[in-house]
């Protein structure tokens, strides 16, 4: 189908402004902060051809710009020092993107992080004793989440001295036998159920009070009780996380006076409360229709509501926690794939195939969500056909792209789906047995391998062939 001009699109006018004068919230651009497209007609992030990178590293490939990184780090971090007068820290949910690299990308940054399993607590320490970080500044960067960690979990949390973010009874009076058993005091945090609505998709709402986390705040003077009662368990602070993907402002700002509420209660029960964490939830762009906050105006939000909440309150200000993933780290990353098989189905559709799919982005087949791609190397070309970008995964659900402007598309195109940062690599699988990509660290011109890509290898590679099945064995 051919487009009319008004739709005849270039990618290179979804590039964000190349004015270093304007600065940019990353999380409203399309792109990384570092995108250019070069004489080459090609796209650059982080001073590096996309095309050659892929050349360098494989298909498909996962690009991660530090630049953006950072400016996203530097603007929360930043925007906390200015709005609210007390204490904060910001938090990474690494959930988003969990491996050496990005962690101690972001801890160099000054940033904390928030982990959710043995895994990602794992990854984190190692990251960050491998980055030259002592063990106290390590017990205090790492804020350890989940509903149903497991004893092994807790062990190594409370060996790592982390805070621990207590979501029900069972974990809370699991921890206080076995603190009491180590003779050790224990930092806790109790995360609650705000009871507020968001718009986002189903399955990354968190808020509302049916969830399966957090304690539901009827439980609050039964809770407060137990603790006040523990010698080995010092409860530090409350937290809440509403959802992900949230657009508006105002369950935010509501946020605020629910948790100033239970401040006020708990300091009633002689707890020595210190923090208040609102959790994260930011969106991002992923195409031009998304128009989310920027990350001044979500941080303003956010301390406004807490300090006016804990004023009426007549309150000593705690410290504030947020603990951002997907506005941290979603838009400075890109995947890049290549183009393979086409079918046209004549009046209603083509499908063009690329290498990867739903194993390396779950998003689209898991949440429904829409992304946005170019031709990497056809960044001037204006767009010629309406296309649907299909995985490579046996299932007719694996399409990555949607009703996509592109410009005419050959075999060995490399198409770039952008605003892959959070939830990708993260999520991903090996189903079909698809190896799981690389993914590169960008930065002035540099590229630096940060994750290898898996080899059929890998795949077998925790697989064990029992002899009896084995003839002849
Ligand atoms: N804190 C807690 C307790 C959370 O559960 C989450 C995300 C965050 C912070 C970070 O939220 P963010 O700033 O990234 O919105 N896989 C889904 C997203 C799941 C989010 C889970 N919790 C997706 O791909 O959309």
């Amino acid at each position: 189908m051919l487009l009319t001009d008004r739709e005849a699109k270039t990618g290179e006018q979804f590039l964000p402004p190349s004015n270093p004068e304007t600065v940019l919230s990353p999380n409203q651009q399309l792109f990384p902060l570092t995108a250019t497209v070069n004489e080459q007609d090609c796209l650059e992030i982080g001073g590096c051809d996309v095309t050659a990178l892929v050349q360098q590293f494989g298909s498909p490939l996962y690009i991660l710009d530090e630049t953006t990184l950072r400016t996203t780090c530097r603007q929360y971090r930043d925007a906390f020092t200015k709005y609210y007068p007390g204490a904060s820290q910001v938090i990474y949910a690494s959930k988003a993107w969990s491996c050496m690299a990005v962690v101690s990308a972001i801890a160099s940054e000054g940033l904390g992080f928030d982990v959710v399993s043995g895994g990602e607590l794992y990854t984190t320490i190692t990251a960050l004793e491998k980055s030259g970080f002592s063990e106290r500044e390590i017990s205090e960067k790492i804020y350890f989440h989940g509903n149903n960690k497991s004893l092994a979990e807790l062990e190594l949390a409370v060996e790592a001295q982390c805070q621990i973010i207590v979501d029900n009874w069972l974990e809370l009076e699991t921890l206080a036998t076995y603190a009491a058993y180590r003779k050790q005091v224990v930092p806790i945090v109790i995360r609650l159920t705000p009871g507020i609505e968001c718009h986002t998709h189903e399955y990354i709402r968190t808020g509302h009070l049916d969830s399966k986390f957090g304690f539901d705040p009827n439980q609050l003077d039964a809770v407060f009780t137990f603790i006040s009662e523990q010698k080995f368990l010092n409860c530090l602070g409350l937290h809440a996380h509403i959802g992900s993907q949230i657009f508006e402002l105002q369950p935010h700002q509501d946020l605020g006076g629910v948790l100033a509420d239970w401040f006020k209660k708990a300091l009633d029960y002689g707890l020595p409360m210190e923090a208040l964490n609102v959790g994260g939830g930011l969106g991002i762009c992923y195409t031009e229709a998304d128009d989310p906050p920027t990350i001044e105006e979500w941080v303003k939000t956010v301390a406004k509501a807490v300090k006016t909440a804990c004023e009426q309150r007549h309150l000593p200000l705690p410290k504030l926690i947020a603990e951002p993933g997907r506005s941290l780290i979603g838009s400075a990353g890109i995947t890049a794939y290549t183009v393979g098989s086409r079918k046209v189905i004549p009046e209603l559709r083509t499908y063009i195939a690329v290498d990867g799919g739903m194993s390396d982005n779950p998003r689209p087949i898991t949440y429904q969500s829409i992304y946005q791609a170019v031709i990497a190397n056809k960044m001037r070309t204006p767009a010629q056909e309406k296309v649907t970008i299909a995985g490579k995964h046996c299932e007719s659900g694996d399409i990555l792209v949607k009703d996509l402007d592109l410009p005419e598309t050959s075999l060995g195109d490399i198409l770039v789906v952008v605003g892959t940062g959070a939830y990708n690599y993260s999520m991903a699988s090996n189903y079909n047995r698809l190896p799981r990509p690389a993914a590169v660290l960008v930065s002035d011109g540099e590229a630096n391998l940060i994750i290898r890509r898996e080899t059929y290898e890998d795949l077998i590679r925790q697989d064990l062939l029992p002899e009896r099945l084995v003839e002849n064995a």
